[in-house]
């Protein structure tokens, strides 16, 4: 819940100016819903794609205040966050509430970015996989791993969204190593293809480290993205 429509121009003038084409990393923008319609218009024809940041899970209805996955594709979106921790923390989001949700962006056309992580307190009892497994198999035990063609996963430690604290480039590797490892018991190909991005407190000094990692295949970044210049230096760090 950030910015203004100045803001969200400045920030996407300076990532079009800023950023190509043919640069090594794929990049999109995800602004609260009423710049969508500013992200369509500046970004439309360019390398820069836009999503969500929620949907509801129904299709269209009385649901006021709700936002559906046909209209972020409307919007021109391409993906939508899914399950991002405080969507959990906050707004009380089950995992069976996140697996709805990503499969009604799969049905409205959009690609879901799954968003999985421990609290401080789950990685201190060494409960990190137990928790990242069950959130996984909220969405393989109901729709299977097929989907998972069709999407991303950030693997986010609560404990390090906004606070300053990085996972270190090993700690975060390991997590996605058991989330690679678990995706291909049940499909090697997508896994080997599934994009698993890091976040919480990416920046530009810590970005090439993490992204230099065997399984860290790109960001989902917050903070460091509310100006071109810090969310260009972590584009930049792509190798
Ligand atoms: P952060 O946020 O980069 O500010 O830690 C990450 C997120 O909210 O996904």
């Amino acid at each position: 819940m950030h910015g203004s429509k100045a803001m969200v121009r400045t920030l996407l003038e300076g990532l079009l100016a800023g950023s190509s084409a043919d640069g090594k990393a794929d990049l999109a923008v995800f602004p609260s819903f009423p710049y969508l319609s500013l992200a369509q218009s500046m970004l439309s024809g360019s390398h820069i794609a836009w999503g969500g940041q929620t949907l509801n899970p129904n299709a269209q209805g009385a649901h006021t205040g709700e936002t559906s996955g046909g209209m972020l594709v409307d919007m021109g979106c391409r993906y939508v966050l899914v399950g991002h921790s405080e969507r959990r923390s906050i707004y009380g989001e089950s995992d069976e509430d996140v697996a709805l949700r990503f499969k009604a962006a799969l049905d409205a056309g959009l690609e879901p970015v799954l968003c999985v992580g421990e609290t401080l307190e789950e990685r201190e009892q060494d409960q990190t996989e137990t928790v990242v497994a069950r959130q996984l198999d909220a969405v393989t035990n109901a729709y299977g791993i097929d989907v998972f063609s069709r999407a991303v996963i950030a693997y986010e430690p609560v404990w390090a969204i906004g606070t300053g604290l990085t996972a270190t480039p090993q700690q975060a590797q390991d997590v996605h190593a058991f989330i690679r490892d678990k995706m291909s018991a049940l499909n090697v190909i997508i896994a080997d293809q599934l994009r698993i991005l890091y976040g919480g407190s990416v920046k530009g000094s810590n970005a090439a480290e993490l992204f230099a990692q065997s399984d860290i295949d790109g960001g989902l970044v917050g903070g460091a993205s509310l100006t071109a210049e810090d969310f260009l230096a972590i584009y930049g760090a792509v190798a």
